[in-house]
């Protein structure tokens, strides 16, 4: 009964999509534990190339059943328009179920989302403005509504008042007010159209864990922007690192059988906070433009830089990674030289560590090995020893570094573009 759980390494946008897609194919339950609308997996597959927000990657294969978990906070109104968007692309979405508990996203989050990075100015935290925050906010203070609120017009619409009346001091100050009516008529709109998809999901996860099925837990962001222990306050709202997607998704740890992380071959972070390999000069500019760096929520421009092997092993440690799968490595294609970033120096000591403060954080200077590049095209490659010397040598070197081996190689866009070694997935 194989359990995968994949979560990004780094501060997110990994290429997480075309693995979970890719191990989507083989499985018969994939679930989607946390976060909400900001995250942003690309797909490409026969199919076509899909950005997909919420919908979990299973929702190509029409067998397999497709949870949205307790531990996402949930807009149904990006929903509905990603369903819509598939669907118009030949695309069946029957085969998707989204918890009861799941945490909604309603259009106050957004506008406090909004209101709360303006306050915070030039200190803003450049959130992807979508709610999420503000609803795990209302979560936590245990004042959330969930999708099963959705099931019951009254209840919902003594909920949405509730919040309107508690919200109305601090909208007030900012000239805005709620109207619970027009809430209640998009969102209750949407549940009649969701009603039969929204259900209890953990039976379901348990009957098919019963029967040995293979499960995908599927994160999103990454784990530097894990509440806990990512770059604290410069993180999401939720936890998208093993355990966390454990908890999201309503599965017993003990079910896990396989934790894998996804890393990019180089750094890449949108947003703000502390990132010790931000580069601004050529070879920023270079995975930029190479990688087609802009965000697929946002689109903003990602900052970018060389491997962080410190935050590379802080990732591996938290989440207890089992695996990696190391994705985009064909953009370092045409560099003579690659660095890795292995050690900090702050206050004029090598550490090796990566500093809880985020202001420590941000003082550090990266420490880089250099190693030669390959300077020719790795798009083709297909297994491991057809990879030139030094591509294999970096490789090599990412997994010394971070002490877990790397069992998938990304060389391009599509499902098909990897190479596999020694994966345990059947
Ligand atoms: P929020 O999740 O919108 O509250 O944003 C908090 C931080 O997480 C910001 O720096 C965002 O840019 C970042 N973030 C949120 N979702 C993603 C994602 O899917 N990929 C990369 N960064 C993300």
């Amino acid at each position: 009964m194989p359990v995968f759980a994949v979560v990004g390494g780094q501060w997110g946008d990994e290429g997480k999509g075309k693995v979970i897609d890719l191990l989507a194919g083989k499985a018969q339950v994939v679930v989607r534990a946390q976060g909400g609308d900001n995250a942003g997996h690309t797909i490409v597959n026969s199919q076509g190339k899909f950005a997909l927000h919420l919908v979990p990657a299973g929702i190509f294969n029409p067998a397999t059943l497709c949870v949205i978990g307790p531990g996402v906070a949930l807009n149904p109104t990006a929903l509905v328009a990603e369903l819509d968007e598939l669907h118009a692309r030949g695309v069946q979405t029957g085969n998707l179920r989204i918890s009861e508990r799941a945490h909604l996203i309603l259009p106050y989050h957004m506008l406090l989302d909004r209101l709360e990075e303006e306050r915070r100015g030039n200190g803003g935290l450049g959130t992807t403005g979508r709610g999420v925050g503000p609803s795990y906010v209302d979560k936590v203070s245990r004042r959330g509504i969930r999708a099963g609120d959705l099931l019951n017009r009254d209840h919902f619409r003594a909920r949405v008042a509730q919040a309107a009346e508690h919200l109305a001091p601090v909208l007030g100050t900012a000239g805005l007010t709620l109207s619970v009516d027009d809430i209640c008529d998009e969102y209750l709109a949407i549940a009649d159209r969701l009603r039969g998809q929204i259900v209890e999901v953990s039976t379901s996860i348990q009957e098919a864990i019963d029967q040995g099925q293979t499960i995908l837990i599927e994160g999103a962001q990454g784990s530097l922007l894990d509440l806990d222990h990512g770059t604290y306050p410069y993180v999401t709202s939720s936890s998208p690192t093993v355990a966390g997607l454990c908890l999201g998704a309503g599965i017993g740890p003990r079910h896990l059988t396989q934790a894998l992380g996804v890393f990019k071959a180089y750094s890449t972070r949108v947003g703000t906070g502390p990132m010790p390999t931000e580069s601004n000069d050529a070879i920023g500019t270079f995975l930029r433009e190479v990688g087609h760096e802009y965000g697929t929520t946002t689109g903003r421009p990602r900052r970018c830089g060389w491997f962080d092997a410190v935050v590379g092993r802080h990732s591996a440690i938290v989440n207890g990674l089992d695996a990696i799968v190391l994705t985009r490595l064909d953009i370092l294609d045409n560099l003579d030289e690659l660095k890795i970033c292995v050690a900090y120096e702050l206050d004029g000591q090598r550490i090796q560590h990566m500093p809880a403060s985020s202001e420590d954080l941000d003082r550090c200077t990266p420490i880089y090995e250099t190693l030669s590049g390959w300077t020719r095209p790795v798009a083709h490659v297909r297994e491991w020893d057809q990879l030139p010397n030094e591509a294999q040598a970096y490789v090599k070197r990412l997994e010394s570094l971070m002490r877990v081996p790397i069992t998938y190689i990304g060389i391009g866009e599509s499902r098909e573009d990897m190479i596999v070694l020694n994966a345990e997935v059947a």
